[in-house]
């Protein structure tokens, strides 16, 4: 559904993309991650065809966007960062325009609306004014406003920004719900809500992709906790740190006579280092109190590979 090769965009002499590569098959839920100001908003508009990539290549469903702009936005529902909603016009007065816009005709128009905002739970605030409605209300709007012209992709970009909890719970049902028949991309800064939301998730840090990979496989085994009994901890340290696939190591004396401490690594990938650590503590003169593998969070994951070094 999405073919996206070696993607670059340049803002003068700013690389805001560089080299990024991707595919999104059809039916997938892909979370597109990344601290502010990595490239996930320009990225988007690329995809939609409100950007020019400065080099690289996008296809959606076959089609260029930069040769085809129109046959990609026939595909394509988007809703921007910042959505542009008509304050002053009435929801449904809203949707009109827009089915109008996309040339369908009354009673398409009516058909389409109803589905949309029944889907999207809307019905009942149809003759409210955009601005009087809550945010929950007026990000159901612009989903809904996604949705008329019944594209097979939905590009979002921060579809729960600046919802509170509950509203945020509601859109994820929402999106969990279309999801189902449609293929979405959606961009946001909550891990929790790739993690409820998403099968895939991309993470992009100053331009460049830096996971892609289901949310799970990328927490998967890649902690190693140590806790054991000893002196010479910094020896200890020294030759675990010196491990193949160890990236760092966070620790934490907790006093004791011997001094006892604890350590958390963490690997590049899940790789069965029991033995290894098992046997440099031994030589350590360590006791072992526990040694065992566990998910790193996504926080620790997205802080590692988004880390400023
Ligand atoms: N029109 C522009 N001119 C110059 N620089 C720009 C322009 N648009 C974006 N940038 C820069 O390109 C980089 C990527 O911006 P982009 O909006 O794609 O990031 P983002 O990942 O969407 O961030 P956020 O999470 O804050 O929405 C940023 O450093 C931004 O300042
Ligand atoms: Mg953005």
């Amino acid at each position: 559904m999405i073919e996206v090769r070696n993607l670059s965009k340049r803002y003068g002499d700013f690389e805001a993309l560089r080299g990024v590569s991707f595919e999104v098959a059809r039916g997938e839920v892909v979370g597109f991650l990344g601290p502010n100001g990595a490239g996930k908003t320009t990225t988007m508009k690329i995809l939609t065809g409100f950007l020019y990539p400065s080099g690289g290549s996008a296809r959606i469903a076959g089609f260029d966007v930069v040769r085809d702009p129109l046959a990609v936005r026939r595909r394509i529902g988007y809703l921007p960062e910042s959505a542009p909603l008509y304050t002053d016009m009435q929801a449904g007065e809203f949707l009109e325009t827009v089915a109008e816009i996309h040339g369908l005709d009354r009673p398409t128009r009516r058909r389409r609306i109803a589905e949309a905002a029944e889907r999207c739970g809307i019905a009942d605030v149809l003759t409210v004014p955009i601005g009087h409605l809550s945010k929950g209300y007026r990000q159901r709007v612009g989903l809904a406003f996604t949705l008329l012209h019944e594209p097979d992709l939905l590009i979002l970009d921060e579809p729960t920004s600046g919802l509170d909890p509950n509203q945020i719970q509601e859109i994820r049902a929402l999106l969990r719900e279309i999801g189902r028949e449609k293929t979405i991309i959606l961009s946001t800064h909550i891990l929790r809500e790739v993690e409820a939301t998403c099968s895939r998730v991309l993470i992009i840090n100053r331009g460049e992709l830096v996971a892609d990979a289901a949310p799970d496989t990328l927490q998967r085994g890649n902690v190693w906790v140590v806790v054991g009994e000893g002196a010479a901890a910094e020896a200890v340290r020294a030759r675990l740190e010196g491990l193949a696939g160890v990236r760092s190591i966070e620790q934490e004396s907790a006093g004791g006579d011997p001094p006892r401490f604890h350590l958390r690594l963490r690997t590049d990938e899940p790789r069965p280092l029991g033995p290894e650590i098992f046997r440099i503590a031994r030589d350590a003169g360590w006791t072992l109190h526990e040694l065992r593998s566990e998910n790193a969070s996504l926080e620790e994951v997205f802080q590692e590979l988004t880390a400023v070094n």
